[in-house]
């Protein structure tokens, strides 16, 4: 198989965050900081992925602001001639550390959005005060001219404020703004009937979205991402497997996509031990869902097969046990009535108490929410 480089490649710099997000994508166990890759090894990393033809670098974690060396980081990854995106809470970016940022190269931040007031917001971050900060490094961030994505991970609890989402990003500057519907992977899966938007949400959303796509054109571009348990068909997750981009884990390991740890039976492979070149090209993790000759008899003889590759490996092992059946999200799956299920339980489901990670958030979670009431 002609295998082409890799465009993009995400490095999850460290799994600290000051947040909680109960939607978050990262594992359930998180890898210690004492395991995290130092500033050199990364720098190394980074122009290994220049030389392999990585164009688009996305510094994220956890929190990547926790790093102490995000300055010299991005320094390193613009040296190494990569287009260099933050994507970030906001926490932790004073204004200091922006110009410092900015010196350094920084071509583009990608700020989260839990909510569009504070009570919301701190309820779904899991972190009193977030909001405001965030407010401000956001205005922070347009005062100088860093072109900046909105990423609003919604929701049930957050979809209705959308129409309210969009001014928002438009008051900030933003150039961009993802309404990204919630994925379950990691810790989100834990959180799935609480975060499962209706079908009456998803379809408001799709005309909201419609709608201000037409009125913003020059002003605000959209990335919508909607959710697939309401589609007929599965997305083609990453592009793709081991087809467009790559994941780096705070301690190296080397991902096709950031949920594949979950596939028990593949091994994945470290920079410490192998150069991303040779994992990228030979490993065995990354040849194992690639192109379509893997693909299960019920994709081989679909005409949708090189457009969506069989949906989300990882997907189909959290709902199906199988990594390598067609994505149930399809409704020519045989297993789509697991989707369905779920669906359905999660629409007749009580769906308004969050689990956080840690103790003492999930107790501001609650406090957070009768507030709310
Ligand atoms: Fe792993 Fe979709 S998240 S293939």
């Amino acid at each position: 198989m002609n295998v082409l480089p890799p465009i993009a490649m995400l490095a999850e710099l460290t799994h600290r965050c000051p947040l909680a997000c109960p939607y978050c994508s990262n594992p359930t166990e998180l890898q210690a900081a004492q395991d995290e890759l130092d500033t050199e090894t990364w720098a190394d990393v980074f122009r290994q992925a220049a030389d392999i033809g990585v164009l688009q670098l996305h510094l994220s974690g956890g929190e990547p602001a926790s790093r102490r060396d995000i300055v010299e980081l991005t320094a390193a990854a613009r040296a190494a001639g990569l287009y260099t995106n933050l994507i970030t809470s906001g926490i932790g970016l004073t204004p200091r550390r922006l110009d410092a940022l900015e010196a350094a190269g920084l071509d583009h931040i990608q700020l989260s959005l839990q909510g569009t007031n504070a009570d919301l917001a701190d309820w779904i971050g899991g972190y009193k005060g977030g909001f405001e900060r965030k407010m401000q490094v956001a205005h922070a961030i347009r005062e100088r001219g860093i072109p900046l994505t909105l990423n609003a991970v919604m929701h049930r609890h957050n979809l209705d404020d959308l129409e309210r989402t969009i001014e928002m990003a438009v008051e900030l500057g933003a150039r961009r703004l993802e309404v990204a519907c919630v994925q379950f992977h990691g810790w989100a899966t834990i959180n799935r009937v609480q975060l499962m938007p209706t079908r009456e949400q998803t379809e408001d959303a799709k005309r909201i979205v419609a709608e201000a796509e037409a009125r913003l054109r020059g002003v605000l571009a959209f990335d919508f991402v909607p959710p697939d348990y309401y589609s007929d068909f599965p997305k083609a997750c990453m592009g793709g497997w081991g087809s467009a981009g790559l994941n780096v884990t705070p301690n190296g390991t080397v991902l096709p996509c950031h949920a594949a740890e979950t596939i028990p039976h593949l091994t994945f492979e470290n920079v410490r031990h192998r150069t991303l070149s040779e994992i990228w090209y030979d490993g065995d993790a990354f040849n194992a869902y690639r192109g379509t000759d893997w693909l299960p008899e019920t994709c081989q003889t679909c005409d949708r097969m090189e457009i969506d590759f069989g949906g989300c490996r990882c997907q189909a092992l959290a709902l199906v046990g199988d990594a390598g059946a067609t994505d149930p999200v399809c409704r020519k799956s045989p297993q789509h009535f697991i989707v369905r299920d779920i669906v359905e339980a999660a629409a007749s489901e009580d769906a308004s108490d969050f689990v956080y990670r840690g103790k003492e958030l999930e107790r501001l979670g609650r406090r957070c929410q009768s507030k709310q009431a």
